[in-house]
């Protein structure tokens, strides 16, 4: 069985990788490097004691797309290339709609031209935009505030019309909540190439001594503490849940939306003093303003993956604290060695 997996050098992408071959799957990668580096892929083989085929290549470039499916009997698609940076996305929004949304139209047409016709796609809460009522479920009304999340629901509106017009195929549609941790081999993790934008990115960063302190984004919402409610989910829970989501879509036709989150919110005060406690670092912050278009609590009602694809997280935030630490104290510079 041989899963092609799009973006599979990146955070997400790479731990996903690695549970697949751990699985016994075959993979093979696609990935333009463009936020991430060939040294991920290198430790998931390594971690693995599997080789795989990786090609450094484009989702926007039909040629290089139309040659993986060439030299290979692909199965399924797990579909992670993307740009995720919202506020970026703000700045530069026709390359997001560009990149995230062309690179799925080409890649769709070169799996319908080989007969492809299973794919798992990863979404994000952010499809939800500033939600109304938590926990947030998979009907929960749509409506993201900034190119990316609309880039992501887009993308969502065409694997349906595309199962409308062939029920040949099999989606799973992954709604993503905050991933956040690392592998507890401490040797892949997120990397971010420039300033994160994203909460743990920045206190790992803080406790490496890269950054003096974490600027917290409101004082005043309606929160237990006054900070920013979220999901937080260990980045190797939600990569078993794509494993779960494969073994559907390989049996199974249709499409479907899953909500991938430990249901459970934390505040922004919460994970900084988790992540002080589990890891003896003192993490200096202060408080600024709230950030534009950030909602009080954004949390997931999980019931539909648990019951359906019967996948549950099994880490907790201590894990998630741990684990990314312990990913950035043995790569103080990511990938760089
Ligand atoms: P990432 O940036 O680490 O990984 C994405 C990978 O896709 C990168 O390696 C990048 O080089 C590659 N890529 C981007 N455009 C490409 C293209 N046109 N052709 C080939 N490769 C391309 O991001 P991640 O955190 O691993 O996220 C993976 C997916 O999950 C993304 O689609 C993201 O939008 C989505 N997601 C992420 C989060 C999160 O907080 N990390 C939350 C919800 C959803
Ligand atoms: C978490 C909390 C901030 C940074 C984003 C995307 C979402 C998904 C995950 C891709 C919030 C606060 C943050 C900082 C802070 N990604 N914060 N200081 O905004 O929930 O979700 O990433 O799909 O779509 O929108 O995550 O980590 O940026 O913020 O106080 O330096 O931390 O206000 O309450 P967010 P985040």
């Amino acid at each position: 069985m041989s899963i092609l997996v799009t973006g599979g050098a990146g955070y997400i992408g790479s731990h996903t990788c690695l549970e697949l071959l751990s699985a016994g799957y075959e993979i093979v990668v696609i990935d333009n490097l463009c936020n991430s580096k060939p040294e991920s892929l290198k430790r998931v083989s390594e971690l693995a004691k599997k080789d795989f085929k990786f090609y450094n290549g484009d989702l926007l470039d039909e040629k290089t797309v139309e040659k993986v499916f060439s030299e290979n009997n692909i199965d399924a698609v797990i579909h992670f290339a993307g740009l995720k940076a919202v506020n970026e996305s703000i700045t530069i929004p026709l390359h997001y709609y560009h990149n995230n949304i062309t690179g799925t139209l080409i890649l769709c047409q070169i799996m319908k031209k080989y007969n492809v016709k299973k794919m798992i796609f990863s979404s994000s809460a952010n499809v939800y935009g500033v939600p109304k009522h938590v926990p947030v479920t998979e009907e929960s009304p749509l409506g993201p505030t900034n190119p990316y999340g609309r880039t992501k629901l887009i993308i969502e509106e065409i694997l349906s019309d595309l199962y409308i017009s062939d029920h040949n195929w099999g989606i799973s549609i992954l709604r993503y909540f905050n991933p956040i941790g690392a592998h507890e081999s401490g040797k892949i993790g997120e990397d971010p190439n420039t300033t994160p934008s994203n909460l743990m990115p920045y206190i790992n960063q803080v406790a490496i001594g890269k950054r003096e302190k974490v600027n917290v984004f409101g004082k005043d919402y309606n929160t237990h503490d006054g900070t920013g409610v979220r999901d937080y989910i260990h980045v190797v829970d939600l990569a078993k849940g794509h494993l779960k989501a494969l073994e559907r879509i390989l049996r199974t036709t249709g499409i479907d939306v899953f909500n991938l989150g430990t249901g459970v919110g934390y505040s922004v005060i919460d994970l900084i003093k988790s992540y002080e406690n589990i890891n003896s670092q003192k993490i200096p912050y202060s408080f600024t303003c709230r950030r534009a278009g950030d909602s009080d609590k954004c949390y997931a009602d999980a019931t539909k993956a648990k019951e359906i694809l019967e996948w549950q997280t099994t880490k907790d935030l201590s894990d998630m604290c741990h684990d990314s630490w312990n990913w950035q104290k043995n790569n103080p510079n990511g990938y760089i060695e």
